[in-house]
Parts: structure tokens; C-alpha cells; sequence
């Protein structure tokens, strides 16, 4: 019987507390072959976000991915930073030894395109912060969006932002990016807020991820304790782990339910800025360029979460 080949992938990330679990779920999911991890401004600044990865891979014992260097700012403005909700350090309180690895050399945008020739219609770029990386690579090559199976991001949102009244924050960062990325006619799919505050992990769902007993298991369990503290501190319920629904969804798509939605990006506007204009009952007439992540199984996207953490260190 053929083997599966596992799915070629790419993951670009401001680690932050969410995408560090994002990123140990994708290092230790066999189904998928990360191909590389690009690191962008968002979160935190750039030389904290790339020490991040370099020590989660590092952590995981994944060093075979190479980590590389991407946009320390967005495409027209200064970055915005949200120390507040990840920590100084983007990692809250979890503590991990400063890497001994160092960033791969390359330019993100032609590893990208790279990987992509290697594997026309194959390759799935997975981004979970600000999308500065992706525009980059979508205008240094225009072909490139055809050359991908599919990009998911975690952004946006179809109520409510996070940033501010209209906007998400990997959206607001660098909405010139947004609104590259979502006018470039890639597949795209997006998990924004609402879906990932829909169902938040609560304290049980923490401490049986923490029993799975191992470093990155407990690294976690540290990551989602600092989270869901500051979730309380703001009146939440529970853990939304944006980043980690997103990788979810890369795994398990089963799980989720999808709207396929014509998505415009807002850039102007004191109260509009970086706003994800979802045209729910598509009076716009516009196509759909977007499959919009609208539910999920709770229980599915954990278990999930806790078989890759089984696999690691
Ligand atoms: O708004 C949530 C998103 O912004 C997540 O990706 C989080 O890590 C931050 O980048
Ligand atoms: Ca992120």
C-alpha cells in the first residue's frame, strides 16, 4: 500500500504564547512535513520572536526545521507590539533556555517561492501573525499564490476586534499586508476571533495536557496557565488559543465548519483601520475569496493538540 506523503508546510509566526503552542502541535504532527518556520515582527519585537522559535524547536528536539528571519516591521508602519497580553519576552512566564542555534540564512520570500516550484499545488503556508512575510513573498512573485495548495491564517474577525472596536491584531499590524495577501486570489482560509472565543480550553482541559507528563507537554500547560490568567483578567472564560485553532484547522479540518465568504480589507479610517469587511450574506455580489472558520469541536482540537505533544519531548 503507497505511503502517505507527509504535506509539505510552512509556518510564519510572532511567537507569543499562542503560537509557541501552535507551533509544538505542527512540530510534533507526522502527517505534515514543516518545511521551514518564518518568523515576523508582531506580538513582540523581532529578535524576540525569532529567539522564541529558535528555543520551541530547540525544546521540541525539531532542530531539523530551519528557522528563518522575516520582516522586523510592517510593509508601511511602525510595528505594534502586545507585550500586555504575551509578556515581555512573548513567551509570558515560561522560561526556556536561550537558544544555541542559530536563524537559517535566507531571504523568507524565496524560501517560500522555492518551496513552492519544488512542489506545484502542494505546499500549504500556514500564518499566524501579521502577514508582512506573505504580502512580501506575494509581490516579489505574483505567480506564487498558484503555486500553493492553499494559506491559512489566524486573523480578522467578523465581529468584534481585539486591537481595537473593528480590528484584529495580526490584521491591524499591517493591514497593506491584509489586503495584499486577501486581493492575490490564493485559497485562502481564515480563523478569526469569533470562531477561536467560541471554545476556550478551561482549567481541565490545561491540567490533561499538562499529564501527558512530558517537557513540551508542561511547557504548554505553563504557557496556557499565564494565558488563561490573563483571559481572566479581562473578563473571559477560558483559553483562546487562537494560534493553536489555527493549526487545528490545518490538522483536522474535519473538525471545523467553514463559510465561504467575499472578504475586503479596511486600511484607513480612525475606527476602521485594519477592519476585515466580511460580506456574511453576500449582498456585495463579489465572489467568495475567503472559507471562513465558523465552529469547531472543542474536544477534537485538545485531543489533537494533546497527540502531538505525545510525540515530543
Ligand atoms: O489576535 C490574535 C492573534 O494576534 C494571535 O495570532 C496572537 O498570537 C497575535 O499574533
Ligand atoms: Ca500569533
Amino acid at each position: 500500500m503507497s505511503e502517505i506523503r507527509p504535506r509539505p508546510v510552512i509556518l510564519d509566526t510572532d511567537p507569543g504564547i499562542d503560537d509557541a503552542v501552535a507551533i509544538l502541535m505542527l512540530l510534533g504532527a507526522e502527517e505534515i512535513d514543516l518545511q521551514a518556520i518564518t518568523v515576523v515582527g508582531g506580538n513582540v519585537g523581532l529578535r524576540n520572536t525569532l529567539r522564541n522559535a529558535l528555543s520551541l524547536v530547540e525544546l521540541a528536539g525539531r532542530t531539523d526545521v530551519p528557522v528563518y528571519a522575516g520582516a522586523k516591521n510592517p510593509l508601511l508602519t511602525r510595528l505594534v507590539t502586545a507585550e500586555d497580553i504575551h509578556g515581555a519576552g512573548g513567551l509570558g512566564n515560561l522560561e526556556l533556555p536561550v537558544p544555541v542555534t542559530n536563524p537559517t540564512e535566507g531571504d523568507v520570500a524565496e524560501v517560500i517561492y522555492r518551496r513552492a516550484q519544488e512542489a506545484p499545488g502542494e505546499l500549504t503556508l500556514i500564518a499566524i501573525g501579521p502577514l508582512t512575510n506573505i504580502a512580501r513573498a506575494f509581490l516579489a512573485h505574483p505567480d506564487l499564490p498558484g503555486l500553493l495548495k492553499e494559506l491559512i491564517i489566524m486573523g480578522g474577525s467578523v465581529g468584534a476586534g481585539n486591537m481595537t472596536l473593528a480590528a484584529e491584531f495580526n490584521i491591524y499590524v499591517d493591514p497593506e499586508a491584509a489586503r495584499i495577501v486577501f486581493g492575490s486570489g490564493v485559497k485562502l482560509t481564515m480563523v478569526p476571533l469569533d470562531v477561536c472565543n467560541s471554545h476556550t480550553l478551561k482549567m481541565k482541559d490545561i491540567e490533561a495536557i499538562e499529564a501527558v507528563g512530558t517537557d513540551c507537554a508542561k511547557a504548554v500547560g505553563k504557557l496556557l496557565r499565564y494565558s488563561h490568567n490573563v483571559s481572566t483578567r479581562l473578563g473571559r472564560d477560558g483559553c483562546p488559543v487562537y494560534d493553536a485553532v489555527t493549526a487545528a484547522c490545518l490538522l483536522r479540518r474535519e473538525i471545523f465548519e467553514l463559510k465561504d465568504c467575499a472578504i475586503d480589507l479596511e486600511t484607513r479610517g480612525r475606527l476602521t483601520r485594519g477592519r476585515t469587511v466580511v460580506d456574511w450574506y453576500g449582498v456585495s455580489g463579489d465572489q467568495p475569496n475567503c472559507a471562513v472558520a465558523v465552529d469547531f469541536e472543542i474536544e477534537g482540537y485538545r485531543d489533537r493538540l494533546i497527540e502531538s505533544l505525545s510525540r515530543l519531548r
